[in-house]
């Protein structure tokens, strides 16, 4: 949504940041300013000030500052645009959306239906698990037995789709929504000329973005057939990404501000169970491994996280990992632990509200000493696992950013592994020099790598004679050893990478002969239709470009030894290529681009007629333009 600039000016101009707040807030007047218990933290004595003549907040104790409209962002979590839609409302206000072009109106329109249709749906499983016989004998009754209480099935919006066929798209026919749409959803799945509703004879869990819009469901089966899976879920959509989404963040994250702490689990119904405990700052990653995006989601509202795990130790194990990614983001990390055969939701069952929270509040413990026990239970009196295990832990300190909270993780794991805290620094101190210099070179690596052998020898010995590297040439090296080693690698079904670079290069001139000769001798034969196995590609070439390429083929493991070194995380080769085929084609365009520039300022200076001069310069725009567009991505910044 793209509000009007004069909504927003009229916004502005409304509001009163004391009657804003104050909706929120107890304010008490204290001379000139309001003064509050912060709504950020739990603190006894007021540190929450409202400075009216300034129009600004400012709260001590978590350091929060700023106007009227940050402030509804920052309790409610809202974007921009919301806060100001909330706040027009709020004054009666009449929002204005911003001229769209056509192409961006069908879209929004087409967006818009789908949330519109995924709220019918949801409304429709609710009103099925209410208000039909199979509804309430089946699936109501099914979450009865687990123990979910009515307003926690309401709370959450539980619904039940009918074993039947085509029930949900029927209904929504006669209200008028196409099939295709409903396909768009994924709530209708079309093969060949049939469609059929996705979800039958399910009881329905809603998946609500941050506004409380259902826009994908989960399903769990209630028979016991072992040929179909647990739950099904919907397929990723134009309004479902679900490496964005958290499930239950929409009714956790109040509570997740005021208690500080979001509580992590792996299913739905540990998400729910824990509510009915009176847990309400939990969200799920349903199943999967938390994405970046997810932990910046969990960020906006809380720094710390506690992850939940059921006791199977081989799980807990595989998940240290992920756990690694959280602090990188500066977050602190506690765990808890249930019993061998518990989850999060069998669990709160068992012991009642009371217990359970107490069980938390005991078993916490922050991810450092989890880690560190848990390791260090299976290296008894083995000295040489016993260093490994102390390295790995090292490792997971230094990726926390904060030096202090280093430095706390140290004394403590000292404690735990029994190690002089004057061993740990120097292993610290050994990963982190060892990191920095790593950070060093790999942000050097592409421009400064020096080939040695072959045709190149000569052009680099040149290149170093005039003390650069010329950075199209690495590029252009870098695409040669790209495709060369992994143009058969297949991207898609009937889609390989030599196609995509292919595509990408097309009219584009190597400046480099060798490689320009290398990409035509590929093309060509690519082209022709009979194409070689990939073993004897270059068989019958001419000896200098088979020269180059034993050079180049022999880098081949380069990018994942490089990645390894890191210890933090390892990608898989395949997605490793893939980043590094995209960086380089942008890296490639980008220093074309800046060649071109640089053509075009000579040229400039030289020009002499008018006419010619404006040209240039219309040309130069746009590639100033081009270049922009391309060092966005590679975050180069540019001067000028
Ligand atoms: N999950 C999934 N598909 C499956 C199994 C699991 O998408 N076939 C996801 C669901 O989001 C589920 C989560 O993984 O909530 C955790 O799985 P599990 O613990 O098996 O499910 P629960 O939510 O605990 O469900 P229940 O207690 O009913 O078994
Ligand atoms: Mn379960």
């Amino acid at each position: 949504m793209r509000l009007s600039n004069k909504t927003i000016e009229e916004v502005k101009n409304r509001i009163d940041i004391v009657d804003v707040i104050g909706d929120f807030v107890q304010l008490k007047k204290a001379g000139r300013n309001f003064r509050a218990l912060s709504p950020f933290t739990n603190e006894k004595t007021p540190s929450f000030f409202v400075v009216p003549h300034k129009e600004i907040y400012k709260d001590f104790s978590s350091g929060k500052a700023g106007d009227a409209i940050h402030f509804v962002m920052e309790y409610d979590g809202l974007s921009y645009p919301d806060a100001i839609v909330y706040l027009a409302k709020k004054y009666g206000i009449e929002v204005e959306q911003e001229e769209q072009t056509d192409e961006q109106m069908e879209a929004q329109n087409e967006r818009e239906s789908l949330f519109i249709i995924s709220n019918f749906a949801k409304d429709h499983f609710v009103h099925n698990l209410w208000e039909t016989e199979e509804g309430r004998s089946i699936g109501l009754s099914y979450f009865h037995e687990r123990g979910f209480k009515d307003d926690t099935i309401k709370k959450f919006e539980l619904g039940y789709s009918l074993d039947e066929w085509h029930n949900l798209e029927e209904t929504a026919g006669k209200k008028g929504y196409n099939t295709g749409l409903l396909e768009k959803t994924g709530l209708v799945v079309v093969k060949d000329d049939k469609h059929y509703d996705r979800f039958r004879g399910r009881v329905m869990f809603p998946i609500h973005n941050a506004t409380g819009k259902a826009i994908a469901f989960g399903a769990r089966i209630l028979t016991k057939d072992k040929k179909q899976p647990k739950y099904l879920n919907s397929p990723e959509t134009d309004i479902y990404h679900k490496s964005d989404v958290l499930y239950g963040l929409f009714q956790a994250k109040r509570a997740i501000r005021q208690e500080d702490n979001c509580y992590l689990v792996e299913g739905y119904t540990d998400v729910i169970s824990m509510h009915q405990a009176g847990i309400e700052n939990v969200v799920s990653s349903s199943g999967t491994a938390l994405t970046e995006n997810q932990i910046r989601l969990i960020r906006r509202h809380t720094e710390n996280i506690t992850v939940l795990f059921d006791g199977d130790e081989a799980g807990i194990r595989a998940s240290m990992r992920g756990i690694d990614m959280i602090l990188k983001e500066g977050m602190k990390v506690r765990c808890v632990v249930f019993p061998e055969g518990e989850d999060p939701d069998s669990y709160a069952r068992k012991l009642g509200a009371m217990n359970y929270r107490a069980y938390l509040e005991e078993e916490r413990q922050d991810f450092i000493t989890f880690k560190a026990r848990l390791l260090l239970k299976g290296t008894q009196n083995d000295p040489i696992k016993k260093a490994d295990t102390i390295v790995s832990i090292v490792q997971s300190i230094s990726i926390v950013p904060d030096p202090v909270a280093r430095s706390v993780y140290l004394k403590e794991t000292s404690n735990i592994l029994d190690i002089e805290e004057s061993v740990l620094i120097a292993e610290l101190n050994k990963i982190l020099i060892q990191k920095r210099h790593e950070d060093r070179r790999d942000a050097q690596h592409k421009e400064k790598q020096a080939p040695d052998t072959g045709e190149l020898v000569e052009q680099v010995k040149e290149s170093v004679r005039e003390q650069k590297v010329d950075p199209v040439f690495v590029q252009e090296q870098e695409c040669i050893r790209l495709l060369v080693n992994y143009g058969f690698n297949e991207v898609e079904e009937e889609y390989k990478l030599y196609d995509h670079y292919l595509e990408e290069l097309e009219g584009i001139e190597f400046q480099t002969p060798v490689f320009q000769e290398i990409l035509e001798l590929f093309r060509q034969k690519i082209e022709s239709g009979n194409i070689p196995d990939p073993d004897d590609f270059f068989k019958d070439s001419p000896e200098h470009i088979k020269k180059t390429l034993i050079h180049l083929v022999s880098e081949q493991h380069e990018v994942s030894e490089n990645w390894q070194r890191y210890h933090i995380y390892i990608p898989k080769e395949e997605e490793l290529i893939t980043n590094a085929v995209y960086a380089n084609l942008l890296r490639l365009k980008f220093r074309k681009i800046r060649t071109l520039l640089e053509k075009n300022r000579d040229s400039i200076k030289e020009a002499q007629e008018e006419e010619k001069l404006t040209e240039l310069m219309r040309i130069n725009m746009e590639l100033k333009k081009a270049e922009m567009e391309y060092a966005k991505p590679l975050g180069i910044v540019i001067s000028s």
